[in-house]
């Protein structure tokens, strides 16, 4: 028999999105309203727990960020304890700092750890889980590419962004006679620019999941100009990739992706003949207020967390299945990417309106 929870921290590891300050107001809302729990606000991921940053959290800190962006708690993508760098002088030294975790989060009392976070966080996280950090995780992540999940705290909300900016390029697209390309976020996986592109009517997505051709992404521009409709919205996740051409990267040492968009624009205004401009959206799609999905998704999975937490079941991710709220291993959430089909439903539903995805 474990022992009862009666403290817990919540952090939220990674880059931020939409819709983790409701899961922390709902984590902190219900943590002392039914359960009775004291809180801690562990400051920016893993690393608060490694430096000792943690805050409690009443209800007056959660007051008023239902919908609010970002995390009142910080992010981070450098908190990985296993590979934790810090410099020492001049050298910038590599620690594993994991024994710090537990060590720190017994001094704090915690008896539990809500861990908000994509699949990074939940790498760590599931390692931490078998070191016996007790723990429950909750899925966030604007790419919607965790497993075991049908979403992701995040993704609802960034969609709507990239469909709201293409919804506003038609305009100035058909005006002009141009080609315009948005370059949306989704490193190996094309969900954002699938669905934006559907729901925003654009007439070429092109994705990590399918390496594309130039010139079939061109055929059917001109072929809209012979129509009469010289102008095309075309929407390129990051991470695509021409046929036999590798991803484009702003700054390959740091794996940063970025630059698909102006090289195609290039291509484009050659083979189709039409002025093209490039629009990046970035981390717009990561900021702003959260859709009421968004906000919906991030109280359930909280909610359901924390009775995860009192029942003492760990080590588990929340998830939506089937529009249930449910409970998976998180190694089942991290054993693979969850990329798009290239032969499934999505995939096809653009092609039969029409939408090339350049193959
Ligand atoms: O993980 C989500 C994501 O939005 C990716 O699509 C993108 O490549 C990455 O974050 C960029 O994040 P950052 O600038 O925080 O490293």
């Amino acid at each position: 028999m474990s022992t009862p929870v009666k403290t817990i921290g919540v952090l939220t590891g990674g880059g931020d999105c939409p819709g983790l300050n409701a899961a922390i107001r709902a984590v902190v809302k219900a943590g002392i309203g039914i359960y009775g729990f004291e809180i801690f606000g562990i400051e920016t991921g893993f690393e608060g727990l490694i430096k000792k940053y943690a805050r409690p959290l009443n209800l007056e800190e959660v007051r008023g960020i239902v919908n609010k962006g970002g995390t009142i708690l910080g992010a981070t993508r450098r908190h990985d304890p296993f590979h934790y760098q810090e410099r020492a002088g001049e050298e910038i030294k590599t620690m594993d700092r994991s024994g710090d975790i537990l060590q720190h989060a017994s001094e704090l009392g915690l008896d539990a750890l809500v861990v908000l976070g994509g699949d990074g966080t939940l790498r760590i996280a599931e390692r931490l889980s078998q070191m016996g950090l007790p723990l429950v995780a909750i899925p966030k992540t604007i790419d919607n590419d965790l497993s075991g999940t049908d979403v992701a705290i995040g993704f609802n909300t960034a969609v709507i962004t990239a469909m709201e900016a293409l919804d506003k390029l038609h305009s100035t697209a058909e005006s002009h006679h141009r080609v315009m390309v948005v370059e949306v976020m989704g490193n190996k996986a094309g969900w954002i620019g699938l669905e934006s592109g559907i729901a925003g009517g654009a007439d070429v997505i092109l994705i990590p999941e399918i390496p594309f051709s130039i010139e079939k992404a061109c055929e059917k521009i001109t072929g809209r100009t012979k129509l009469g409709r010289p102008f095309s919205i075309v929407v390129v996740s990051e991470g695509a990739k021409a046929l036999g051409r590798e991803e484009t990267y702003i700054d390959p040492k740091r794996y940063r992706l970025g630059g698909i968009g102006q090289q195609i624009a290039a291509e484009i205004e050659k083979c189709a003949g039409l002025e093209t401009r490039v629009l990046v959206l970035g981390h717009l799609q990561r900021g702003g207020s959260p859709t009421s999905f968004d906000r919906v998704l991030a109280s359930r999975f909280a909610i359901h967390a924390l009775r995860l937490i009192a029942q003492g079941n760990f080590g588990k991710m929340v998830a939506l299945r089937n529009a249930e709220v449910q409970a998976i291993p998180i190694e089942t959430a991290i054993a693979s990417l969850k990329t798009v089909d290239p032969n499934d439903d999505l995939a096809s539903t653009a092609e039969a309106l029409g939408i090339s995805l350049g193959r």
